[in-house]
């Protein structure tokens, strides 16, 4: 199996985004993970499509989105403009989860659902055909530098069955508290998309943590 880091740039140094951008991607990561908080269906504010445009030409990497916003549809094609490649929500935060994920293909991009830990994943009964990214929390969505909650990997496993039942190339991603001392339980569980963002961006030296994650993926 292909495994991807995404690290998550919220625990990066603001004020020298593009910069942090390039080097984490640089120190062989994948994918660059922006997080959108609106503090109203999570309780921090963070950052919107202008500054997905502004990093955008930093990377080649895709710009993975996660957005923690009610409600999710005005936003898709301002971030699709801002340079996108995935863009995932909260079903919770949608009245019509199988419309916005049409919207956000048709934007070109793919599409995501995102689980909080008490979400249940029967939103997934009906539109598995719609996905192309699930996206288990393994924290409440708010902030970063929480621990992992354990309940996040029998629900990993339960993702993982029903994306092989569909024989659909559909990711799994896990977001919250995944670290190098944890990432390989996570891969166990059936993990393939691994977003951290605290365990890169507090060390002081990316390119090392980033290899040893992938070695405890080897392991
Ligand atoms: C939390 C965000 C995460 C967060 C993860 O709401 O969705 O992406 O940045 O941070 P860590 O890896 O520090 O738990
Ligand atoms: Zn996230």
């Amino acid at each position: 199996m292909a495994f991807r880091i995404a690290p998550s740039i919220l625990s990066a140094d603001f004020a020298r985004l593009g910069e942090e951008v390039s080097s984490v991607i640089s120190a062989g990561a994948d994918i660059v993970h922006f997080d959108v908080m609106d503090n109203h269906y999570v309780p921090n504010l963070t950052v919107g499509p202008l500054v997905c445009a502004a990093i955008r030409p930093h990377t080649q990497a895709p710009i993975d989105v996660h957005l923690m916003v009610k409600p999710v549809d005005r936003l898709v094609p301002d971030f699709a403009k801002a340079g996108a490649n995935i863009i995932s929500f909260h079903p919770e935060a949608s009245e019509h989860v199988d419309r916005t994920l049409q919207l956000i293909r048709d934007h070109g991009c793919k599409a995501g659902l995102v689980f909080n830990p008490a979400t249940p994943l029967n939103y997934l009964d009906h539109v598995m055909d719609r996905l192309d990214l699930i996206l288990i929390m393994s924290v409440n969505p708010g902030f970063g530098g929480q621990s992992f909650i354990p309940s996040a990997l029998p629900k990993l496993r339960e993702a993982r069955r029903r994306i092989d039942a569909s024989g659909r190339d559909i990711w799994l991603e896990v977001d919250g508290g995944v670290k190098v001392d944890n990432i390989r339980a996570v891969a166990e569980a059936g993990a393939d998309t691994f977003v951290a963002g605290s365990a890169i961006f507090s060390t002081p030296d990316y390119r090392a943590t980033i290899a040893a994650m992938r070695a405890e993926l080897a392991r």
